[in-house]
């Protein structure tokens, strides 16, 4: 076999076979194959697409090239999550929890932050004594105890994607359905899952812009799942705005903690139910999404979610008071409210602006050594569509430095936009992928 055939094959739009995709990635990973090739390979497979198959295969190929987490010693089926990157979406805080009260154990590893979007690891790193970075016998041991764990990515999971992405990044490769499925699915599959949950995000402050580029990559990602026996379900999500409220690292924590107190309504509950419920499903913990949720609203308002938190985050050595007691995180020293100049109707709220001025603050790294500040961020006070009077709370910035502030002024000046008339309203999901097909959320809320 040789690279450069196998490069020709694709480039003519023919499907490469299990072992190509095995050889092609294997080679590639130990050096063998160089970059010039694989980036030649990733833009043919940009332009010509790939067969459900084969991108399977190009899938378990990726897996294939590191460790793999093994779950299998914990009882019942695992369920993974994962979001494809938002702004203000800190669902793995509440859904964790919900799930593991509900009896369903979650062994999760979460990522950090990097560009806009935040990362779990650094949101719970927010929270005093609490440590991430747990041995694979402690993060074992404190799933069967408890149900929960979240921790940071450990050992050398799917090194294939780390240099695949890292060309396709500067290759012009990354919009690219079945290597962005394949990325994602391979990841989550190394993770342990038996089963995944999606939370594909749409809008501008998304990877995909148009609802039909985002239903194709959770169909994509869906069949992958059905290819390779861990069957995957695919929420295609509203990220035009900040999912909550609340953007920064501590401030998500807080939010997290006030939607898991039962004092926190909209978007984010609502999504965290949702996603929560389909994990349920997967588990074979109810029959129904709507069944789901009724029993995870019932967690959440009796309190169970949050006393299954306050058990993880002492099981992970964090101070577990935090759960009633907010001003136990990080706290901003300086706080600059903006409010709103005109009367009428929100007519957008740029989520990837919003995110880059958080990261201005100091909330977010810039590349992937750079530190960054937990108690900084920004919390945002109105939602698309909603009627607004001049001088009402727009924007609180909370902030350490004043030139960072100044910084984040000038990003946030041009994140909002308002119009005199109102708007039609916008859906929270479009909709729902799953092997038995798609199902149109909208009209059950
Ligand atoms: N997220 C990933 O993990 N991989 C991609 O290719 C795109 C988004
Ligand atoms: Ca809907």
């Amino acid at each position: 076999m040789r690279a450069v055939d196998l490069i020709v094959k694709k480039r003519k739009g023919k499907a490469l076979q299990k072992e190509e995709m095995e050889y092609f990635i294997n080679n590639y990973v130990q050096g063998i194959i160089p970059d010039y090739q694989m980036a030649a390979l990733c833009m043919a497979i940009y332009f010509q697409g790939m067969q459900k198959k084969e991108v399977a295969n190009l899938t378990m190929a990726m897996v294939k090239s590191g460790e793999k987490a093994d779950l299998s010693s914990l009882p019942g089926i695992k369920v993974d999550k994962h979001s494809t990157g938002g702004v203000a979406d800190t669902t793995t805080l509440i859904v964790g929890p919900l799930v593991a009260a509900a009896g369903v154990p979650v062994g999760k590893m979460s990522g950090r932050g990097l560009g806009h979007t935040g990362g779990t690891i650094d949101k719970l790193e927010s929270i005093p004594g609490l440590q991430t970075a747990l041995s694979r016998e402690d993060f074992m041991k404190q799933v069967q105890k408890i149900n929960l764990a979240i921790v940071g990515q450990s050992g050398n999971l799917v090194p294939a994607d780390k240099k695949i992405y890292a060309l396709r990044d500067v290759t012009g490769t990354v919009p690219s359905i079945p290597l962005i499925a394949s990325s994602i699915m391979s990841k989550k599959i190394a993770a342990g899952a038996d089963k995944i949950v999606l939370d594909v995000k749409l809008g501008s402050g998304a990877f995909m812009k148009s609802q039909e580029e985002a239903f194709e990559l959770a169909r994509t990602m869906v069949e992958i799942g059905e290819e390779v026996g861990r069957e995957t379900a695919a929420f295609i999500t509203n990220m035009d705005q900040p999912l909550g409220t609340a953007i920064g690292n501590a401030l998500e924590v807080e939010e997290a903690i006030l939607t898991l107190q039962g004092k926190s309504q909209g978007p984010l509950r609502e999504l965290s139910l949702y996603l929560g419920a389909a994990m349920l499903v997967l588990a074979k913990r109810v029959q129904e999404i709507e069944e789901g949720k009724i029993l995870l609203e019932y967690l959440l308002d009796s309190g169970a979610a949050l006393e299954k938190f306050a058990v993880m985050i002492q099981a992970q050595g964090g101070n577990s008071e935090v759960v009633k007691n907010l001003s136990l995180l990080p706290q901003a020293s300086g706080q600059e409210e903006v409010k709103i100049s005109q009367e009428g109707f929100v007519a957008s709220v740029n989520a990837e602006a919003l995110g880059l001025a958080a990261m201005a603050l100091g909330a977010g790294r810039e590349n992937k050594d750079s530190s960054i500040d937990l108690a900084v961020g920004i919390k945002v006070h109105v939602r698309k569509g909603e009627r607004v009077c001049k001088g009402q709370p727009l924007l609180t910035l909370f902030y350490n430095e004043q030139k960072r502030l100044e910084e984040a002024l000038k990003i946030t000046s041009q994140a909002l936009q308002f119009s005199s008339t109102p708007l039609e309203a916008e859906p929270l999901i479009y909709g729902l992928v799953t092997k038995k097909g798609e199902q149109d959320l909208k009209l059950s809320f």
